[in-house]
């Protein structure tokens, strides 16, 4: 009896000091807006508006180098990668290593939390 009335007690109290945890693992879009500031010079977030950059518009879930009208490098073109948060915290860590001979001239986002942020923000942009 002892046993049981422990865990109905513990167990509530794990699952309520995960959820700030997972909060942070997925990001706060409205601190990704102030990154995105350091992508504005290239990119929108508006449909069909591409810049030196490709509109990042609904860019989760899309397939790179996929923005009609946005004349694309091969090397991104070619990279086979589907854009989903993984593979973007990747390539915006280290843009000239992930896609190999891409001409985003962006040395990266140090900062998981930069990235994680942005990513959100990116998420909405649907
Ligand atoms: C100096 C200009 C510049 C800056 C700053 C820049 N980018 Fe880019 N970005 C580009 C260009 C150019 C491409 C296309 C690369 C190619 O075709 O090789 C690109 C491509 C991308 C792609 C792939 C899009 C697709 O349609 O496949 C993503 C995602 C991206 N940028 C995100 C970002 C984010 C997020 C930031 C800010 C943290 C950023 N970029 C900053 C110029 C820039």
């Amino acid at each position: 009896m002892m046993v049981r009335a422990w865990l109905m007690a513990a167990v509530p109290a794990a699952l309520l000091t995960s959820v700030p945890t997972l909060a942070q693992a997925a990001g706060d879009a409205a601190a990704g807006e102030k990154v995105f500031n350091q992508c504005k010079a290239c990119h929108t977030v508006q449909a069909g508006q591409n810049r030196v950059g490709p509109s990042l518009h609904g860019v989760v879930g899309r397939k790179a180098g996929s923005v009609e009208g946005f004349n694309y490098s091969p090397a991104m073109k070619n990279s086979g990668i589907t854009w989903t948060a993984e593979t973007l915290d990747k390539y915006l860590a280290e843009p000239k290593t992930v896609v190999v001979g891409n001409k985003m001239a962006f040395a990266g986002l140090k900062k998981p939390e930069d990235r994680a942020n942005v990513i959100a923000y990116l998420e909405q942009q649907k």
